[in-house]
Protein backbone atom coordinates (compact mmCIF):
# COMPACT_ATOMS: atom_id res chain seq x y z
CA UNK A 1 0.00 0.00 0.00
CA UNK A 2 2.99 2.30 0.31
CA UNK A 3 5.73 3.19 -2.26
CA UNK A 4 8.73 3.65 0.04
CA UNK A 5 11.34 5.40 -2.08
CA UNK A 6 14.71 5.86 -1.22
CA UNK A 7 15.75 9.31 -2.30
CA UNK A 8 19.78 9.92 -2.71
CA UNK A 9 19.79 12.67 -0.44
CA UNK A 10 18.09 14.70 1.23
CA UNK A 11 18.37 16.86 4.50
CA UNK A 12 21.72 15.05 5.36
CA UNK A 13 25.65 14.80 5.30
CA UNK A 14 26.66 13.57 1.91
CA UNK A 15 25.88 10.34 1.21
CA UNK A 16 23.41 9.88 3.93
CA UNK A 17 19.72 8.46 2.44
CA UNK A 18 16.43 9.24 3.53
CA UNK A 19 13.68 7.43 3.61
CA UNK A 20 10.22 9.15 1.43
CA UNK A 21 7.11 7.39 1.55
CA UNK A 22 4.87 8.44 -1.64
CA UNK A 23 1.63 8.45 -0.60
CA UNK A 24 -0.40 5.72 -2.81
CA UNK A 25 -3.66 6.90 -2.88
CA UNK A 26 -4.89 4.79 -5.67
CA UNK A 27 -4.26 1.54 -3.59
CA UNK A 28 -5.61 2.81 -0.40
CA UNK A 29 -8.63 3.66 -2.26
CA UNK A 30 -8.81 0.12 -3.81
CA UNK A 31 -8.79 -1.32 -0.79
CA UNK A 32 -11.34 0.92 0.58
CA UNK A 33 -13.29 -0.05 -1.86
CA UNK A 34 -13.18 -3.96 -1.55
CA UNK A 35 -14.14 -3.24 1.84
CA UNK A 36 -17.47 -1.31 0.87
CA UNK A 37 -18.04 -4.31 -2.09
CA UNK A 38 -18.11 -6.88 0.86
CA UNK A 39 -20.53 -4.52 2.50
CA UNK A 40 -22.80 -4.87 -0.59
CA UNK A 41 -22.58 -7.87 -0.89
CA UNK A 42 -23.75 -8.58 2.20
CA UNK A 43 -26.53 -6.15 1.87
CA UNK A 44 -27.65 -7.87 -1.59
CA UNK A 45 -27.46 -11.61 0.21
CA UNK A 46 -29.81 -10.39 3.22
CA UNK A 47 -32.45 -10.37 0.24
CA UNK A 48 -32.30 -6.45 0.27
CA UNK A 49 -31.92 -4.05 -2.88
CA UNK A 50 -28.08 -2.50 -3.09
CA UNK A 51 -27.70 1.00 -2.09
CA UNK A 52 -28.52 3.39 -4.93
CA UNK A 53 -26.62 6.66 -5.55
CA UNK A 54 -27.84 9.37 -7.82
CA UNK A 55 -25.44 12.34 -8.95
CA UNK A 56 -26.49 15.19 -10.60
CA UNK A 57 -24.26 17.41 -13.14
CA UNK A 58 -25.51 20.57 -14.21
CA UNK A 59 -23.55 21.68 -17.55
CA UNK A 60 -20.28 20.64 -19.08
CA UNK A 61 -17.97 22.08 -16.68
CA UNK A 62 -15.01 19.74 -17.90
CA UNK A 63 -13.52 18.98 -14.66
CA UNK A 64 -16.68 18.08 -13.40
CA UNK A 65 -17.61 15.98 -16.71
CA UNK A 66 -14.53 13.65 -15.26
CA UNK A 67 -15.27 13.52 -11.58
CA UNK A 68 -18.62 12.59 -12.20
CA UNK A 69 -17.39 9.66 -14.74
CA UNK A 70 -15.56 8.54 -12.20
CA UNK A 71 -18.31 8.70 -9.47
CA UNK A 72 -20.16 6.56 -11.41
CA UNK A 73 -17.07 4.12 -12.69
CA UNK A 74 -16.73 3.01 -8.74
CA UNK A 75 -20.40 2.59 -8.01
CA UNK A 76 -19.81 -0.04 -10.29
CA UNK A 77 -16.74 -1.73 -8.61
CA UNK A 78 -18.25 -1.59 -5.47
CA UNK A 79 -21.43 -2.82 -6.84
CA UNK A 80 -23.74 0.46 -5.63
CA UNK A 81 -26.40 0.94 -8.35
CA UNK A 82 -25.48 4.30 -9.89
CA UNK A 83 -27.72 6.90 -11.49
CA UNK A 84 -26.51 10.01 -13.43
CA UNK A 85 -29.07 12.59 -13.85
CA UNK A 86 -27.03 15.49 -16.68
CA UNK A 87 -29.05 18.67 -16.98
CA UNK A 88 -28.19 21.46 -19.47
CA UNK A 89 -26.38 24.35 -18.16
CA UNK A 90 -29.37 26.44 -18.40
CA UNK A 91 -31.56 24.72 -16.36
CA UNK A 92 -33.41 27.37 -13.83
CA UNK A 93 -32.80 27.27 -10.04
CA UNK A 94 -36.20 26.08 -9.25
CA UNK A 95 -36.10 23.38 -11.88
CA UNK A 96 -32.53 21.61 -9.97
CA UNK A 97 -34.88 22.44 -6.86
CA UNK A 98 -37.21 20.49 -7.67
CA UNK A 99 -34.94 17.73 -9.19
CA UNK A 100 -33.74 17.65 -5.60
CA UNK A 101 -37.30 17.35 -3.81
CA UNK A 102 -38.36 14.65 -6.03
CA UNK A 103 -34.94 12.70 -5.20
CA UNK A 104 -35.44 13.51 -1.68
CA UNK A 105 -39.30 11.86 -2.04
CA UNK A 106 -38.02 8.75 -4.15
CA UNK A 107 -37.12 6.02 -1.24
CA UNK A 108 -35.50 3.45 -3.88
CA UNK A 109 -32.79 6.54 -3.60
CA UNK A 110 -30.75 6.55 -0.87
CA UNK A 111 -27.60 9.07 -1.63
CA UNK A 112 -27.86 12.17 -3.60
CA UNK A 113 -24.83 14.55 -4.81
CA UNK A 114 -25.32 17.57 -6.73
CA UNK A 115 -21.74 18.32 -8.47
CA UNK A 116 -20.33 21.17 -7.54
CA UNK A 117 -19.56 23.99 -9.14
CA UNK A 118 -22.87 24.97 -10.36
CA UNK A 119 -23.39 27.61 -13.04
CA UNK A 120 -23.30 31.12 -11.60
CA UNK A 121 -27.02 31.46 -11.52
CA UNK A 122 -27.82 28.85 -9.36
CA UNK A 123 -27.20 29.31 -5.82
CA UNK A 124 -24.97 26.26 -4.09
CA UNK A 125 -25.86 27.13 -1.02
CA UNK A 126 -29.79 26.60 -1.29
CA UNK A 127 -29.05 23.34 -3.46
CA UNK A 128 -27.22 21.53 -0.45
CA UNK A 129 -29.61 22.91 2.07
CA UNK A 130 -32.48 21.26 0.28
CA UNK A 131 -30.91 17.63 -0.01
CA UNK A 132 -32.43 15.88 2.48
CA UNK A 133 -30.50 15.46 5.26
CA UNK A 134 -30.19 11.86 5.62
CA UNK A 135 -29.40 11.36 1.60
CA UNK A 136 -26.53 14.36 2.20
CA UNK A 137 -23.68 11.85 0.98
CA UNK A 138 -21.08 14.82 0.59
CA UNK A 139 -21.56 15.93 4.24
CA UNK A 140 -22.29 19.23 3.29
CA UNK A 141 -25.74 19.87 4.60
CA UNK A 142 -25.51 22.54 7.63
CA UNK A 143 -26.96 20.14 9.75
CA UNK A 144 -24.06 17.75 8.29
CA UNK A 145 -21.84 20.22 9.42
CA UNK A 146 -23.14 21.25 12.53
CA UNK A 147 -22.64 17.59 13.66
CA UNK A 148 -19.25 17.49 12.88
CA UNK A 149 -18.40 20.52 14.87
CA UNK A 150 -20.63 19.86 17.66
CA UNK A 151 -19.49 16.22 17.52
CA UNK A 152 -23.24 14.99 17.22
CA UNK A 153 -24.19 12.08 14.66
CA UNK A 154 -23.21 13.23 10.92
CA UNK A 155 -22.19 12.36 7.36
CA UNK A 156 -18.44 13.37 7.21
CA UNK A 157 -17.12 15.13 3.68
CA UNK A 158 -15.40 13.11 1.79
CA UNK A 159 -12.38 14.55 1.22
CA UNK A 160 -11.11 15.46 4.89
CA UNK A 161 -12.50 12.22 5.51
CA UNK A 162 -10.26 10.17 2.99
CA UNK A 163 -7.49 12.54 3.95
CA UNK A 164 -7.56 11.33 8.26
CA UNK A 165 -7.52 7.42 6.15
CA UNK A 166 -4.70 8.39 4.16
CA UNK A 167 -2.86 9.26 7.33
CA UNK A 168 -3.96 6.56 9.12
CA UNK A 169 -2.93 4.27 6.41
CA UNK A 170 0.88 4.96 6.59
CA UNK A 171 0.79 5.09 10.47
CA UNK A 172 0.77 8.38 10.95
CA UNK A 173 -1.29 9.02 14.27
CA UNK A 174 -1.96 12.65 14.37
CA UNK A 175 -2.25 12.96 18.08
CA UNK A 176 0.22 15.63 19.94
CA UNK A 177 1.29 16.49 16.53
CA UNK A 178 1.60 20.08 14.88
CA UNK A 179 -0.84 20.21 12.25
CA UNK A 180 -0.78 23.58 9.45
CA UNK A 181 -3.76 23.30 7.42
CA UNK A 182 -3.67 26.21 3.92
CA UNK A 183 -7.43 26.99 2.53
CA UNK A 184 -10.23 27.78 4.62
CA UNK A 185 -13.29 25.92 2.27
CA UNK A 186 -16.45 24.28 3.57
CA UNK A 187 -15.59 21.59 1.22
CA UNK A 188 -11.81 20.44 2.75
CA UNK A 189 -9.78 23.13 4.97
CA UNK A 190 -12.48 23.59 7.24
CA UNK A 191 -13.69 20.15 8.33
CA UNK A 192 -9.93 18.70 7.79
CA UNK A 193 -9.06 21.11 10.72
CA UNK A 194 -11.90 20.28 12.73
CA UNK A 195 -11.31 16.32 12.09
CA UNK A 196 -7.54 16.78 12.73
CA UNK A 197 -8.28 18.84 16.04
CA UNK A 198 -10.45 15.95 17.20
CA UNK A 199 -7.86 13.61 16.40
CA UNK A 200 -5.60 15.77 19.07
CA UNK A 201 -3.40 17.05 16.43
CA UNK A 202 -2.81 20.93 17.45
CA UNK A 203 -4.26 22.73 14.37
CA UNK A 204 -3.20 25.94 12.57
CA UNK A 205 -5.64 27.29 10.35
CA UNK A 206 -4.50 29.77 7.58
CA UNK A 207 -4.41 30.81 3.97
CA UNK A 208 -2.66 31.95 1.16
CA UNK A 209 -2.87 35.58 2.68
CA UNK A 210 -1.55 34.36 5.94
CA UNK A 211 1.61 36.92 6.96
CA UNK A 212 4.53 34.96 6.91
CA UNK A 213 3.20 31.87 5.35
CA UNK A 214 6.62 30.12 5.20
CA UNK A 215 7.00 30.75 9.08
CA UNK A 216 4.08 28.50 9.76
CA UNK A 217 3.99 26.23 7.41
CA UNK A 218 8.08 25.51 8.67
CA UNK A 219 6.11 24.49 12.16
CA UNK A 220 3.92 21.16 10.31
CA UNK A 221 4.61 18.12 10.98
CA UNK A 222 1.63 17.31 8.75
CA UNK A 223 0.91 20.30 6.50
CA UNK A 224 -2.48 20.04 4.31
CA UNK A 225 -2.14 22.06 1.52
CA UNK A 226 -6.11 22.82 0.12
CA UNK A 227 -5.41 26.33 -1.27
CA UNK A 228 -6.22 25.50 -5.49
CA UNK A 229 -2.60 27.51 -6.67
CA UNK A 230 0.20 25.89 -7.84
CA UNK A 231 3.38 26.74 -6.19
CA UNK A 232 1.57 27.23 -3.13
CA UNK A 233 4.19 25.39 -1.04
CA UNK A 234 8.17 25.29 -2.05
CA UNK A 235 10.50 23.45 -0.65
CA UNK A 236 11.86 26.39 1.45
CA UNK A 237 8.02 26.26 3.25
CA UNK A 238 8.70 23.28 5.34
CA UNK A 239 10.87 21.10 7.91
CA UNK A 240 12.40 18.13 7.18
CA UNK A 241 10.59 14.99 8.12
CA UNK A 242 7.19 16.81 7.47
CA UNK A 243 4.16 14.94 5.95
CA UNK A 244 2.48 16.43 3.12
CA UNK A 245 -1.14 16.11 1.57
CA UNK A 246 -1.10 17.86 -1.50
CA UNK A 247 -5.37 18.40 -2.24
CA UNK A 248 -4.86 20.50 -5.09
CA UNK A 249 -5.43 19.50 -8.66
CA UNK A 250 -4.41 22.41 -10.83
CA UNK A 251 -2.48 23.34 -14.09
CA UNK A 252 0.88 24.39 -14.11
CA UNK A 253 0.89 27.89 -15.38
CA UNK A 254 4.08 27.86 -17.26
CA UNK A 255 3.55 23.75 -19.09
CA UNK A 256 -0.07 23.29 -18.68
CA UNK A 257 0.45 19.73 -16.80
CA UNK A 258 -1.95 18.96 -14.02
CA UNK A 259 -0.02 19.18 -10.72
CA UNK A 260 -0.98 20.04 -7.24
CA UNK A 261 -0.50 22.76 -4.86
CA UNK A 262 2.71 21.80 -3.60
CA UNK A 263 5.97 21.85 -5.82
CA UNK A 264 6.19 17.85 -5.28
CA UNK A 265 9.84 17.15 -6.44
CA UNK A 266 11.75 19.52 -4.28
CA UNK A 267 9.31 19.32 -0.93
CA UNK A 268 9.48 15.26 -1.45
CA UNK A 269 13.35 15.37 -1.15
CA UNK A 270 13.08 17.22 2.79
CA UNK A 271 9.15 15.39 2.93
CA UNK A 272 9.02 11.96 5.30
CA UNK A 273 5.85 10.88 3.39
CA UNK A 274 4.15 12.96 0.64
CA UNK A 275 0.54 12.44 -2.00
CA UNK A 276 1.69 12.90 -5.54
CA UNK A 277 -1.06 14.73 -7.93
CA UNK A 278 -2.90 12.78 -9.33
CA UNK A 279 -3.21 9.57 -7.35
CA UNK A 280 -2.89 10.29 -4.02
CA UNK A 281 -6.00 12.40 -1.99
CA UNK A 282 -8.31 12.43 -5.34
CA UNK A 283 -9.17 8.52 -5.46
CA UNK A 284 -10.06 8.47 -1.36
CA UNK A 285 -12.56 10.90 -1.71
CA UNK A 286 -14.17 9.09 -4.19
CA UNK A 287 -14.03 5.61 -2.35
CA UNK A 288 -15.08 8.05 1.02
CA UNK A 289 -18.14 8.77 -1.30
CA UNK A 290 -18.88 5.44 -1.59
CA UNK A 291 -18.74 4.06 1.66
CA UNK A 292 -21.14 7.36 2.85
CA UNK A 293 -23.33 5.83 0.35
CA UNK A 294 -23.79 2.77 2.39
CA UNK A 295 -23.95 4.54 5.54
CA UNK A 296 -26.66 6.72 4.15
CA UNK A 297 -28.55 3.18 3.35
CA UNK A 298 -27.64 1.47 5.92
CA UNK A 299 -29.12 4.35 8.50
CA UNK A 300 -32.04 4.68 6.39
CA UNK A 301 -33.17 1.33 6.59
CA UNK A 302 -31.20 0.72 10.19
CA UNK A 303 -33.57 3.76 12.22
N1 LIG B 1 -16.82 19.28 -6.75
C1 LIG B 1 -15.53 19.04 -6.41
N2 LIG B 1 -15.47 18.19 -5.36
C2 LIG B 1 -16.75 17.91 -5.02
C3 LIG B 1 -17.34 17.08 -4.04
O1 LIG B 1 -16.67 16.44 -3.21
N3 LIG B 1 -18.70 17.05 -4.02
C4 LIG B 1 -19.46 17.74 -4.91
N4 LIG B 1 -20.79 17.64 -4.80
N5 LIG B 1 -18.94 18.52 -5.85
C5 LIG B 1 -17.59 18.59 -5.90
Amino acid sequence: MRSRVTLRQAQGPPGMTVNMTIIDGKAISAALKAEVKAKVEEIAASGSRVPHLVVVRVGEDPASVVYVRNKAKACDVCGIKNTTIILPEETPEEELLAKVRQLNADDSVDGILVQLPLPRHISEAKVIENIAREKDVDGFHPLNVAGLWQKTPHMSPCTPKGIMKLLEAIGVNPKGKRAVVIGRSNIVGLPVAKMLLDANATVTMCHTRTVNLPEVTRQAEILVVAAGHPHTVTADMVSPGVVVIDVGMDRDPETGALCGDVDFGPVAEKASAITPVPGGVGPMTIACLMENTVECFLNRHNN
